[in-house]
């Protein structure tokens, strides 16, 4: 950056880091991932939690649970939540399991925007289920529908058993409650794109638009695991390359008439080898550029119903964030702001930002967020630097 406030930026990371290292800095959590349920009432075809054979319908057939109002209460009670924290323009999300079975939510979301009026609720949910009463829209700032197809067919061979006709009428029913309420609840697509979709993304802009007016439309590649690897070959790498260009460019123009944001992952681009699109593509992400990603360092934390930590990012591999939990000796449990602070937190925050961690990173759109913001202003807060010399100075007057 010709302007200089990205180095700005990232020699104060750093410095913010070794002082959180040495326990003389603290930080907030920005956004707080929660655990509201682990049951689903599908089984997509791709989804490495939930399967058909699962007794319980839960992820990874986990005794199912549902976390509760007073579960909620005690997570912002006690030396767990200091009140400096309730004036914080915190972001909650949920996107386990499928948020609107918990019958408490309701109960759950009105608490915590009056609890915290200054917080923003996210919910990712799969659209099935319509809304449990009208005003809940007052109580969620962003709510986002996962939509994996533009017709009947290819929507319900993978959002199984769903029925895409009923699907269509309750997030119908999630957008009449906005106007009905006048609320500020804004929708938007995610699309988990392969080669069983990709030929309906532009289809699936249009009836984003159509069904909620949808702020974007996200999507995130197809990632098979074990137990779904009968999907490799759709894969967005085993897919026709020329083909799948054509309906992402033919997606990206649907978008622009239609004044929709398309969020398209960095790493779709790469795997369609795609040089010639991200050239002269705005929306193309250079992902070295995700040490700058703020979701880490913007003091995310994602708690299971029981206030323990459980991802460091919800976006890496599994395999790698159990590695780099490892590897860093995170503590698993504990008082959110300890958690956040703890000095292991801050050597992983100092080695991400110096880019040695890029190897973990999932490539997504926040790593492309975090260096925009970064390269365009400055962070508001000056740490300065206490010195070498002033540090052994003042052991000496001990
Ligand atoms: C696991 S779901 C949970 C929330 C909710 N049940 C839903 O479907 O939106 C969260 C997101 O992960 C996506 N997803 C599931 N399996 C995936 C896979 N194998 N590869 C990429 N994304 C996947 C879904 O499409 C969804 O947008
Ligand atoms: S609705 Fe979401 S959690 Fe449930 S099976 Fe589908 S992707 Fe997985
Ligand atoms: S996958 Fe990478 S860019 Fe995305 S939130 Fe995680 S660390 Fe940040």
């Amino acid at each position: 950056m010709a302007n200089g406030v990205l180095e700005y930026n990232e020699k104060q990371l750093v410095l913010q880091a070794k002082m959180g290292i040495r326990g003389k800095y603290k930080i907030y959590p920005e956004r707080i991932y929660l655990n509201l349920t682990n049951r689903c009432n599908l089984y997509c075809v791709m989804c490495s939690h939930t399967s058909k054979d699962y007794k319980n319908k839960t992820y990874d057939d986990a005794l199912p649970f549902s976390t509760t109002l007073e579960d909620i209460k005690r997570l912002f009670e006690g030396g767990n939540f200091p009140d400096e924290l309730r004036q914080k323009p915190i972001e909650f999300c949920s996107f386990s399991g499928e948020t609107f079975l918990n019958v408490n939510i309701y109960e759950i979301f009105r608490y915590i925007k009056e609890e915290l009026p200054c917080s923003r609720i996210a919910v990712t949910s799969n659209g099935t289920i319509p809304p449990v009463r009208d005003d809940i829209v007052k109580y969620i700032d962003k709510l986002a529908f996962s939509v994996d197809g533009s017709t009947k067919e290819t929507y319900e061979a993978i959002r199984t058993p769903a029925s895409f006709e009923k699907a269509k009428a309750a997030m119908a029913r999630w957008y009449e409650a906005k106007l009905k309420h006048e609320s500020e609840i804004s929708f938007g697509f995610n699309v988990c794109l392969s080669g069983l979709n990709i030929r309906e993304l532009p289809g699936i802009v249009r009836l984003a638009h159509e069904l909620c007016r949808v702020e974007n439309v996200y999507c995130q590649p197809l990632i098979t695991y074990d137990k779904t690897k009968e999907l490799k070959k759709y894969e967005l790498n085993n897919i026709d390359v020329r083909e799948a260009r054509k309906y992402l460019e033919e997606a990206v123009n649907a978008a622009r008439d239609l004044g929709v944001r398309l969020d398209i992952q960095q790493s779709i681009w790469d795997l369609l080898d795609d040089s010639k699109i991200t050239e002269n593509n705005k929306l193309a992400v250079d992902f070295t550029k995700n040490r700058y990603c703020q979701n880490l360092r913007s003091n995310s934390l994602v708690l299971t119903h029981d206030s323990k930590l459980r991802y460091l990012c919800s976006f890496m591999h599994m395999d790698q964030q159990r590695e780099l939990m490892n590897k860093y000796n995170i503590p698993a449990g504990g008082n959110m702001m300890d958690l956040l602070n703890s000095p292991q937190m801050w050597k992983l925050r100092k080695d991400f930002i110096e880019g040695k961690c890029l190897g973990y990173c999932g490539k997504c759109l926040y790593g492309q967020s975090g260096y925009n913001q970064l390269s365009t202003s400055k962070i508001p807060e000056e740490v300065k630097d206490e010195g070498f010399l002033a540090g052994l100075l003042s052991r000496f007057k001990k």
